[in-house]
C-alpha cells in the first residue's frame, strides 16, 4: 500500500545488495525507517523483537531467513538447525512454521547446490502469494460490506471495529482484516473505522498510520470502548486477524479479541475474521486448550513509547516502579462467538465442515 503516495510493501529482496529489507516497525508510526536483515541473528531479532510482526509477515520473513541459511550452508544440518533456530522465535502464529515446515518440504529432496537459490525463489513465492491471498480476501469482504451499506441510508458510512494491526503490516501488502476496508474505501463505500489502540503494544497506532496513509476515515479508541460502542449500535461489523484458526474455527487473535467477540455477541454485531489459508492449524481443534499463548516481556506493560513534545521518540513507565507486570500477548475467541471467517475462497461457516468445504484439499491433507 501507499505511503506518501509511494507505493511500499512491509518487506522487499533489494537485489543489488542480495539482502532482504524491512520497515522496522518498532518504530512506526513515530519514524520510518527502513532497515537491512542480514544473518541469522538478525531474522531471529526482527521476528521476536517485532520489527516484522503479524501471522503471515512473520512467515514471509522466516522464509527469507531459510533462504539466508542455505545461501551460508546448504547441508541437511544446517537447513534443520535453521528451522529450529527460527521457529523459536514466536509461539502462536503458525504462519511461521507453515513457512518453515513448506521450505524445508521442498528443499529437503534437492541436491545441496540448487538448494540456495531455490530457497530464495521459494521465499519471493511466499511473499508474492500472500499479497495475491490477501487481495481475494479484500474482495471477499468487500461483498459483504456492501450489503450491510445496501441496508443503511444512503451515504451514511459502514462502521467497522478492528483489534490489533492485521493490516498490510501485518502482511506482505493489503493486510487481512484491512484489505476489504482498502477494498471497500476504493469502490466509493463510505467508511469509518473504530481502530482499538491494542495494548500493550498499542498496534492501533499501525493501523491508524496506515489507513491514514489511504485515506481511509478512523477513530482511535481505548481499548475498552469497543463494548459501549456497540451497545449504543455505533459498531455494524467487526473485522479482525487471527494468528492461528484450528479446524473447527476457534480463533487465536491478539488479546483482547475474544472480549470484543463477547461483546459483538450481546450486541448482535457480526463478528468476522480474515483469514488466510497458511494460518489454519489443521492439527488442532480445541484452542483454548492446545494453542500455545505467548507470554512476553512485561516491561511492555509496564512502559509505553511514543514521541515527546520535542519530537524524540522516547519510552517511559506507566506502573509505580516495582509493579509486576502479566503480557499473555494472544487469546482463544472459541468458533461460537464468530459469525464468519474471510478466507480467499470465499466467506464461510467458522466449523469444521466450513472450512473443509472451502479447504478440501488441504483439510484432507492434514488428515
Ligand atoms: O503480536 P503481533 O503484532 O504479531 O500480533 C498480530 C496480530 O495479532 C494480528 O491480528 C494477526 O497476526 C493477524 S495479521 C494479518
Amino acid at each position: 500500500m501507499k505511503i506518501d503516495g509511494t507505493h511500499y510493501r512491509s518487506l522487499w529482496w533489494n537485489s543489488d545488495k542480495h539482502v532482504l529489507e524491512i520497515i522496522d516497525q518498532r518504530w512506526l508510526p513515530h519514524d520510518f525507517r527502513v532497515v537491512p536483515v542480514a544473518t541469522m541473528q538478525d531474522f531471529a531479532d526482527a521476528i521476536y523483537q517485532m520489527r516484522v510482526r503479524g501471522a503471515p509477515l512473520i512467515g514471509a520473513t522466516a522464509a527469507y531467513g531459510m533462504a539466508r541459511a542455505m545461501a551460508q550452508d546448504a547441508s541437511d544440518a544446517n537447513m534443520d538447525a535453521a528451522w529450529a533456530f527460527l521457529e523459536k522465535t514466536r509461539p502462536t502464529a503458525i504462519n511461521l512454521r507453515w513457512a518453515l515446515d513448506r521450505c524445508r518440504a521442498a528443499l529437503r529432496p534437492l541436491p545441496q547446490s540448487a538448494r540456495a537459490e531455490a530457497a530464495l525463489a521459494l521465499a519471493h513465492d511466499i511473499a508474492e502469494e500472500d499479497v495475491e491471498i490477501n487481495r481475494r480476501i479484500g474482495e471477499n469482504g468487500l461483498a459483504l460490506i456492501r450489503e450491510i451499506a445496501a441496508r443503511k441510508p444512503e451515504g451514511t458510512p459502514v462502521r467497522v471495529l478492528t483489534h490489533c494491526n492485521a493490516g498490510w503490516l501485518a502482511t506482505v501488502d493489503w493486510g487481512t482484516a484491512t484489505s476489504p476496508m482498502y477494498h471497500a474505501h476504493d469502490a466509493g463505500l463510505p467508511l469509518h473505522i473504530w481502530v482499538d489502540e491494542t495494548r500493550p503494544r498499542n498496534q492501533g497506532a499501525l493501523t491508524a498510520w496506515e489507513l491514514g496513509g489511504h485515506g481511509v476515515p478512523h477513530t482511535y479508541i481505548t481499548d475498552n470502548a469497543g463494548g459501549h460502542l456497540m451497545q449504543h449500535g455505533l459498531v455494524d461489523l467487526v473485522i479482525t486477524g487471527t494468528d492461528r484458526t484450528t479446524r473447527r474455527g476457534d480463533v487465536c487473535n491478539k488479546i483482547g479479541t475474544y472480549l470484543k467477540a463477547l461483546a459483538a455477541h450481546d450486541n448482535g454485531v457480526p463478528f468476522y475474521v480474515a483469514l488466510p489459508s497458511p494460518t489454519i492449524d489443521w492439527t488442532v481443534s480445541d484452542g483454548v486448550a492446545e494453542i500455545p499463548i505467548e507470554d512476553r516481556d512485561t516491561s511492555e506493560v509496564t512502559h509505553v513509547q511514543g514521541t515527546t513534545a520535542a519530537g524524540a521518540i522516547d519510552t517511559v513507565r506507566v506502573t509505580p516502579d516495582g509493579t509486576a507486570g502479566g503480557n499473555p500477548a494472544f487469546d482463544v475467541t472459541p468458533n461460537r462467538l464468530v459469525t464468519g471467517l474471510i478466507t480467499e475462497r470465499g466467506v464461510c461457516a467458522a466449523s469444521e465442515d466450513g472450512l473443509a468445504g472451502l479447504f478440501p484439499d488441504f483439510a484432507k491433507a492434514a488428515q
